[in-house]
């Protein structure tokens, strides 16, 4: 491929760090990547549609869990605005909107329609435009480009368009964007070349794909690959609940294998808002080309009745002391879907809550990153996790695996706990109601 002068010249601009980088979207994966342009020497302009965020990035105030106030001190280039027209001053923008399912498990892509649709009117030749956004097979040329060429602009020759998957892990303390590898891809050779050139500057390894719903379909292997193994963990689970074993003591010695075994451990159910939702645009996509996708939709059925599950061990531990969830005092441990992240979208912990809410059970919750949560129409605060709050329970549940923060002895006060770290004999420490 010879080198035409709108590569040459964004060449230039990438090496010279002349190039000004727009983030469309500044979430969980938007905001870390506009810092690691910004770090990275760029001159980066944040637009969210979101005026809090857009206020919140201007004033240096930190509303994620992977971007403390410190990160923002080295910081002088980022801006953010809720207002398109400055796309039009760009000339690299990568799209982090949200992508969630509707409530049949359909993919919804409002918001990248209106992203692109907004950009679009800004948009001018030279351009690099890359989606980042979770999507199903085939988004980048089915929807992207359409409108982007729908202003007579050809993609390839006039602007360029990429796709480049978030593999953002939020709370990771050993996997960042820099140190993980970037999957990326182009509409055309130059839309590659391109996407890997701005790409190359925040991240150690890209690779290259053939084309972009190769990488999009590498997302959504990566998230169904997670979702198909949790959900063997958990029906793991399920069997040893039947046979009296603990299902952390066979996952932990068969991880003693040195080759073929990737260790997922159990709990009660699938957050978060990737690895429940994205398997889902592959089996809607897949549905069109009249295949059903068999794994995705047994891991859906096994993972989304964990919750359920947790309630029935609740109510058989309070059973067993002669009380039932009516009027008990239940405590749960942990509401967002991970240990350490603020982030409570898709959290199995609230459908737990709900339903033992929904059966009068007299429920709180716990969690040091959530200071909040609503259920239906109510507000909940988070209470402090003490030996005070662990005795007067009736019944103490464990919810968010892998916390270290609840590990305190407080857990000695307990009465009567269940632990879905151990799905789920009662915990170590069970005391008579
Ligand atoms: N959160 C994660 O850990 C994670 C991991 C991998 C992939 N992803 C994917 O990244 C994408 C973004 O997810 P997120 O978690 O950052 O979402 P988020 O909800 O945290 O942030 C999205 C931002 O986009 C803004 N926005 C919405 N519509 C807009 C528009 N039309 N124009 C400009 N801004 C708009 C919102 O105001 C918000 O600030 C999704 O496709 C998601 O699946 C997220």
């Amino acid at each position: 491929m010879s080198v035409s002068p709108a590569t040459a010249n964004f060449e230039q601009l990438i090496a010279t760090r002349e190039a000004r980088v727009g983030i469309v979207g500044l979430g969980y994966a938007g905001l870390p990547l506009a810092i690691a342009f910004a770090d990275a020497g760029f001159d980066v302009t944040g637009v969210d549609i979101s005026p809090d965020r857009v206020a919140a990035v201007n004033e240096r105030r930190s509303y994620l869990v992977d971007v403390p106030e410190e990160r923002y001190d080295v910081l002088g280039s980022l801006r953010a605005t809720a207002d398109f027209s400055a796309v039009g001053e760009l000339d690299a923008l990568t799209i982090c909107v949200p992508t969630p399912l509707s409530k049949s498990r359909a993919p919804d892509l409002r918001y990248i329609v209106a992203a692109i649709e907004s950009l679009a009117e800004h948009v001018r030749p030279g351009q690099l435009i890359v989606l980042q956004s979770t999507t199903y097979p085939g988004t980048t040329e089915d929807v992207v480009l359409p409108v982007l060429e729908s202003r007579g602009l050809q993609v390839g020759e006039d602007v360029f368009l990429g796709y480049a998957p978030e593999r953002v892990d939020p709370g990771n303390k050993t996997w960042h964007l820099r140190n993980t590898p970037k999957i990326v891809a182009g509409v055309t050779p130059r839309c590659l070349a391109h996407t890997e050139m701005l790409y190359s500057t925040v991240v150690d390894v890209i690779v290259p794909v053939s084309s972009t719903t190769v990488a999009e379909t590498v997302k959504l292997h990566e998230n169904t690959f997670r979702a198909v193994n949790i959900a063997l963990a958990n029906e793991l689970a399920l069997m040893c609940d039947r046979l009296g074993i603990s299902a952390w003591d066979v996952i932990n010695a068969a991880a003693t294998k040195p080759f073929a075994f990737l260790p997922h451990y159990p709990g009660p159910g699938l957050g978060g808002d990737c690895i429940p939702v994205v398997p889902h645009f592959l089996s809607w996509r897949l549905r069109e080309y009249g295949y059903s996708s068999r794994l995705i939709e047994a891991a859906h059925e096994v993972n989304a009745a964990m919750p359920v599950h947790v309630i029935q061990k609740v109510a058989d531990a309070l059973n067993d002391h002669g009380r039932a969830i009516k009027h008990s005092k239940i405590l749960l441990l942990g509401v967002a879907y991970k240990a350490d992240v603020h982030d409570t979208r898709e959290s199995p912990s609230l459908e737990v809550m709900r339903q033992l809410l929904q059966r009068s059970g007299d429920v709180t919750f716990c969690d040091p990153w959530v200071p909040e949560i609503s259920i239906g129409d109510e507000i909940h605060h988070s209470v402090e996790w003490s030996a005070e709050a662990a005795r007067e329970a009736d019944c103490i549940v464990m919810l968010t695996p892998h916390c270290q923060f609840f590990e305190a002895p407080h857990w000695k006060q307990a009465r009567l706990s269940v632990d879905t770290r151990n799905v789920f004999p009662v915990g170590p420490d069970v005391w008579p109601i």
